[in-house]
């Protein structure tokens, strides 16, 4: 076991339905801290760099129009297995799929419109922590 630090957002559906305290909660509830948040609304340019690696996918367009229709609450999540930890908490992508209890099986609206994001790997992680926040906007 590690303290590991992970990528969250909260995407715009959970914004749009002012929903954002009530996810974090399940975050803190099951072990995990924010030491890095901020409110941003997301560039068209950034939604693609962020999700560049979709670029071929079918839903990849529609995915970048979503992630700019509203603002997003962005986040960096620490704890013991943080990475994995998250992904549980959230579940699975695919709300349908996702096992009670879970963020995407109380919030999210649809696979698409999915409530949160979630780095899927320490080296992403580390990637997409960088990507929005400077070292010295994380506070342990
Ligand atoms: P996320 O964890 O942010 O990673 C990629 C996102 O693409 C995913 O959550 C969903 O929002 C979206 N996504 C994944 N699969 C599909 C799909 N089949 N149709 C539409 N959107 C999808």
């Amino acid at each position: 076991m590690s303290i590991e630090r992970t990528l969250s957002i909260l995407k715009p559906d959970a914004t749009r339905r002012n929903i954002t305290g009530k996810i974090i909660t399940k975050f803190e509830e099951n072990g995990l801290r924010v030491v890095a948040q901020k409110r941003i609304r997301l560039t068209k340019a950034q939604a693609e760099a962020f999700y560049e690696v979709h670029k071929e996918r079918p839903f990849y367009a529609s995915l970048v129009e979503s992630m700019i229709a509203a603002p997003v609450v962005v986040q960096v999540l620490e704890g013991e297995n943080a990475v994995a930890k998250n992904r549980e908490i959230m579940g699975a992508t695919n709300p349908a799929a996702a096992d009670e209890g879970t963020i995407r099986k109380e919030f999210a609206e649809s696979v698409e419109a999915n409530s949160v994001h979630g780095s899927d790997s320490l080296e992403n992680a580390e990637k997409e922590i960088a990507f929005f926040f400077a070292q010295t906007e994380i506070v342990g």
